[in-house]
């Protein structure tokens, strides 16, 4: 079953979490959650104190993403404020290896991004380290941007690649989903599918979110 995960980016920051609720009361059982630093991406969202403050509002898997020029010193306060993935990107400038490590150290599921303009070869040195992979199908920074549809060609790449190293690793994609290319998506073998405009900017988020989920196992 691919998974729609929806991202509180795009949720009402006057009342996180009461939107985290509501988020988990329409069926999600992944919540994407996107750090980002004003270094990496030109925009600013949430510290780990924040995931802290929203752990015992619900029992979802938080899924962070650090879109961070140096996540290696934040890993620890992330993991212990209580996130279930944490995801860095090809792209920071730590090293990869030790970022990893000590995600795994904190007994968090490791993450690793490649934005669209990188070559998903890039995340093969660290195969054998992850539980998770986030292909991004839009420059990270902003919701609400359109998908780039040749980023999802990366997926089968990636699969072929896992499977050629007996590896089954859930590829998740993120940006610009929504009803009418979430097929498309699926069909491309993503495992799991953010999306934060299309569920949280929906009147109704519970059919939104409805929809999105259907769409992704048609
Ligand atoms: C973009 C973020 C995404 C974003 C997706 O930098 O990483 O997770 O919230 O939002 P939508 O689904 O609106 O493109
Ligand atoms: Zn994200």
């Amino acid at each position: 079953m691919a998974k729609i995960a929806p991202s509180l980016l795009s949720a009402d920051f006057t009342r996180l979490g009461e939107e985290v609720k509501e988020i988990e009361s329409v069926g999600t059982e992944i919540l994407h959650i996107d750090i980002m630093d004003g270094h990496f991406v030109p925009n600013l969202t949430f510290g780990y104190s924040m995931v802290k403050a929203l752990r015992p509002v619900s029992d979802m898997i938080y899924d962070v993403h650090l879109m961070m020029t140096n996540p290696l010193s934040y890993i620890e306060n992330f993991a212990k404020a209580g996130s279930d993935i944490i995801t860095v990107h090809t792209e920071c400038d730590d090293d990869i290896n030790k970022c990893l490590d000590l995600i795994h150290k904190c007994g968090v599921k490791a993450g690793l991004s490649v934005k669209p303009k990188t070559s998903p070869d890039a995340l093969f040195p660290y195969l054998d380290k992850l539980e998770h992979i986030l292909v991004m199908t839009v420059e990270p920074g902003f919701g609400g941007q359109s998908m780039m549809t040749e980023c999802l060609d990366k997926i089968a790449v990636i699969k072929a690649e896992c499977a050629s190293r007996g590896l089954n690793i859930p590829v998740m994609i993120d940006g610009g989903v929504n009803a009418d290319n979430v097929q498309t998506a699926a069909r491309a073998g993503a495992d799991m599918m953010v999306a934060g405009n299309a569920v949280f900017g929906a009147k109704d988020r519970a059919a939104a979110f409805k929809t999105l989920s259907e769409g992704a196992n048609l």
